[in-house]
């Protein structure tokens, strides 16, 4: 459970899978001086392995599936912001949602939804950053979180980590090393974010 300041911003983590991430965010805002409490963990999918892990640290879960609403993507993200409005959220973090956002989700969070994502943008933005990272034999590589804009992997960076580029390295190997980049930047980064918001 949470020990956190009355002034803690409450935060949603929305995932789609492992969620390790949101586990680090979840730790780090469990403690005393972070800035935020994650309040309500979000899933797309139903049985992601993150839900099980979120509950076992004493955090509110929702699964809101996406495949019930087809092709209507818009209808899904009413459903998901309507959840984060009831549970009081403030900021929103993404954090291994698979999920491209349509502009209206985008809009209605602008400002207050963070992303991170496993290059060193503007490098790499979408999939398969690791092995493009190795196919161009970068020095290299990292994570990025930044702010959610209409454009994807897109908007203004909030903060960075590298991690070096081995010789004899795979794309398992570079996304373990540059994974526990993230769960260190990601709690940092989203801490300071919610100190200037507490700040106004
Ligand atoms: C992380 O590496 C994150 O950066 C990446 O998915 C992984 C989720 O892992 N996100 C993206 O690729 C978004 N475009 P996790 O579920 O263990 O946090």
């Amino acid at each position: 459970m949470s020990s956190q300041a009355a002034s803690s911003v409450p935060v949603a983590v929305l995932i789609s899978g492992t969620g390790s991430n949101m586990a680090a965010l979840i730790d780090a805002g469990q403690t005393a001086a972070s800035g935020y409490d994650v309040a309500l963990v979000v899933s797309n999918v139903e049985d992601a392995g993150g839900r099980a892990i979120a509950a076992a640290k004493g955090v509110q879960t929702l699964s809101i599936p996406h495949k019930p609403f087809g092709k209507d993507r818009e209808a899904h993200e009413r459903a998901v912001d309507a959840a984060l409005r009831a549970a009081g959220v403030e900021v929103v973090a993404l954090a291994g949602y698979m999920r491209i956002l349509t502009p209206w989700l985008v809009r209605a969070w602008e400002g207050r939804m963070l992303n991170i994502h496993p290059s060193l943008l503007p490098l790499y933005p979408g999939l398969d950053t690791h092995a493009r990272a190795l196919a161009a034999r970068d020095a290299e590589a990292g994570c990025t979180v930044h702010l959610v804009t209409e454009g994807v992997d897109e908007g203004p960076i909030l903060g960075q980590a590298r991690v070096p580029i081995l010789s004899d390295d795979t794309p398992a190997a570079l996304a373990e090393r540059v994974k526990t980049a993230e769960h260190r930047l990601y709690p940092q980064v989203l801490g300071d974010f919610c100190k200037g918001l507490a700040r106004g």
